[in-house]
């Protein structure tokens, strides 16, 4: 039977490429600015690009639940995407909570859609580094290892 593995890594904070580390730091600041009055689950997350700069987002609820935003999609929707002159090479996550749960977080499906769309666009793949707040960083090297057998725009037809 055809099988699919991927690598990931777990990485201290000591050892984060300084670039890395400066954004999981924006990442944090981030997360200060989360409006989650709903959940309490406060995300942060920042954006990489590869002329250096960091765009950042943090997640942005709702009254009426499905009009929130996550702090992934926050970040990107800032990204120009009219040119793709800049790449994205990275996406930091990490989050503040008051449950028991500390593992790294794990962005939610649309949030690996989002990311898959930039990734096939621009051909060069983003880094995801999953962290927690206790500065637990798990890193996956390309995007698509944390959406296998994604759609895109491959199966529509463009202009
Ligand atoms: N959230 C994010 O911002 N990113 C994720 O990848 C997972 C979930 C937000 C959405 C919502 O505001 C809160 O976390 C609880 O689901």
């Amino acid at each position: 039977m055809p099988t699919y593995s991927f690598q990931f890594e777990k990485i201290n904070l000591g050892d984060l490429a300084p670039s890395i580390a400066q954004a999981l730091a924006l990442a944090k600041a981030a997360c200060e600015k989360a409006y989650a009055p709903y959940s309490h689950f406060k995300v942060g997350s920042a954006v990489l690009l590869d002329d250096g700069t960091y765009i950042v987002g943090s997640n942005h609820e709702n009254a009426a639940y499905p009009a929130g935003i996550c702090a992934e999609r926050a970040a990107l929707s800032s990204l120009d995407m009219s040119n793709h002159q800049r790449k994205v090479e990275a996406i930091v996550i990490t989050y503040q909570s008051e449950s028991e749960m500390k593992d790294p977080l794990s962005p939610c499906g649309i949030c690996r859609q989002s990311i898959a769309e930039i990734q096939h666009w621009q051909k060069a793949p983003i880094a995801i580094y999953m962290c927690s707040p206790l500065d637990e960083i798990i890193k996956v090297a390309d995007a698509k290892h944390l959406l296998p057998f994604g759609f895109n725009n491959d199966y529509l037809k463009m202009d």
